[in-house]
């Protein structure tokens, strides 16, 4: 870390002596004050429920501006990915720093897809479900059940174990993801192709079936490919920061990342998509367009837990850069599925037009996020509403091992422990049962 000249002094108003804070230089962004020593020297923690203002980490994978509305991967403009870039590059790109050379890629492409195949075992470990469960349920399952399965890659402090269980969780989370969605119908499970891209190789799973192949349709294909570049890393979000915490005791890439499917699952995170897709079917049902006003009117009222599913981000001030692209591949999939017309694409449409001129909007820095979007997309797709959240799972697996493998080979990390204001009863004595009253 690159310290800066300027250092912070804290000073405490019953006359304590103060202290000199060290602060280090992002290389854009925001500098960090090192409070590391602050309660060896003064006995005091810091307060701070949520990380509304504290840094966990140093890291040089993923920066966001939330001000700007600006998203960058290892330095590059998530639209430009986006536009130039498949997964699978975006993919080495997170995980090694640089994006790959035509031979880097081809290599890679095929380092994955020899990976694609679950031990056959799974399959009936899944069987133990019960087949209306909800696919995060499942997925957290599946994806902690891996480290039952690949003993030779579970310990977290050899880079190689590291590197090889990055590769398979990469190449089997389409995988997990497309056998718990046919569990879930009755169907049986497709192998993976390993001649298709990444995604055209996971939307053949989800929709081929032993009678009729899938042909994947190109713009469906770029899309699903699209959702994955756009989900792929979002520096110390909760998931992220689950992996980390889980990952600090020293536990395996699999169990740490089985966390993260864990935490995404809330409605307030990756259960977005899901939540938003339901609101605008809900909205549709009770009248469409013409049952926004009442709607936000809800959002509005304090003593009502009504939220705008989709809008609002903890960095975002300003519009997400994701849910710009999202809403751009909306109009292409909805284009080439014959459904330019979708009520729900308008719906979505004017709610956000009306929610970005509303007062409580303004005031609150409330824009759409990737989620806002990327359920419509989705469900044009054929993916089921309850698998969304999966999705977003598979595509996010890739950040999250970047993370866990950035920290584990940081020479500073430490066991995640946080530290807390204890505000409940002074020590007291137990009393023996007969006397307590
Ligand atoms: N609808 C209505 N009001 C909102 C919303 C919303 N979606 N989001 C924030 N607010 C209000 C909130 O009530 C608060 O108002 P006040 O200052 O009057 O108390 C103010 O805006 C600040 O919100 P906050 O809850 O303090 O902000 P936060 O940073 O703690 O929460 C958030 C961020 C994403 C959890 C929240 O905006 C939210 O719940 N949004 C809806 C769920 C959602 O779309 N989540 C996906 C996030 S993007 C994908 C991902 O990262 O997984």
């Amino acid at each position: 870390m690159i310290p800066s000249d300027v250092k912070a002094t804290l000073s405490f108003s019953d006359g304590s002596p103060s202290m000199d804070l060290p602060i280090y230089k992002g290389s854009v962004g925001p500098n960090v004050i090192d409070i590391r020593k602050l309660y060896g020297q003064t006995g005091k923690f810091t307060y701070d429920p949520g990380f509304l203002s504290t840094a966990s980490c140093n890291s040089t994978i993923t920066y966001i501006d939330g001000d700007k509305g600006e998203l960058l991967y290892r330095g590059y403009p998530i639209e430009q990915l986006a536009q130039n870039c498949d997964f699978m590059e975006v993919c080495y790109l997170l995980l090694k720093g640089e994006l790959p050379n035509p031979q880097e890629k081809k290599d890679f492409d095929r380092l994955v897809s020899v990976h694609t195949m679950v031990n056959e075992q799974m399959q009936f470990f899944l069987r133990g479900f019960r087949r209306d469960a909800h696919p995060m349920a499942v997925m957290t399952g599946l994806v902690g059940a891996l480290s039952a399965f690949y003993h030779d890659s579970t310990d977290v402090h050899n880079p190689e174990h590291r590197a090889i269980a990055a590769i398979r969780l990469i190449a089997k989370m389409p995988t997990l993801v497309a056998m718990s969605y046919k569990y879930g119908i009755g169907q049986p499970y497709i192998y993976p192709k390993n001649s298709l891209s990444y995604s055209a190789n996971f939307m053949r799973m989800m929709f081929a079936t032993p009678c009729e192949d899938y042909e994947p349709n190109e713009v469906l294909v770029r899309a699903m490919d699209r959702i994955f570049i756009l989900h792929a890393d979002h520096e110390q979000n909760a998931s992220t920061s689950t992996v980390r915490m889980c990952g600090s005791s020293g536990t395996n890439p699999f169990a740490a990342i089985a966390a993260g499917v864990a935490c995404l699952w809330g409605p307030a995170h990756g259960g977005a998509n899901e939540a938003c897709l339901n609101m605008l079917g809900d909205i549709q049902k009770q009248g469409g367009v013409e049952k926004i006003g009442e709607f936000i009117k809800q959002v509005k009222d304090k003593n009502s837990s009504v939220k705008l599913m989709g809008f609002g981000h903890r960095v975002y001030k300003n519009y997400d850069p994701r849910a710009k692209l999202m809403r751009e591949t909306c109009h292409e999939v909805l284009g080439a599925v014959g459904l330019g017309n979708d009520p729900l694409f308008k719906l979505a449409m004017a709610l956000e037009k009306i929610a970005l001129e509303d007062e409580y909007f303004v005031a609150r820095k409330l824009y759409p996020n990737v989620d806002f979007y990327s359920g419509i997309v989705q469900r044009a797709i054929g993916i089921p509403v309850p698998l969304f959240t999966a999705i977003f799972a598979l595509a996010r697996t890739v950040g999250w091992i970047a993370q866990l493998d950035e920290m584990i080979g940081d020479p500073e990390y430490k066991i995640g422990r946080p530290r807390q204001l204890f505000v409940g009863s002074e020590p007291r004595h137990v009393k023996p049962l007969a006397q307590r009253g």
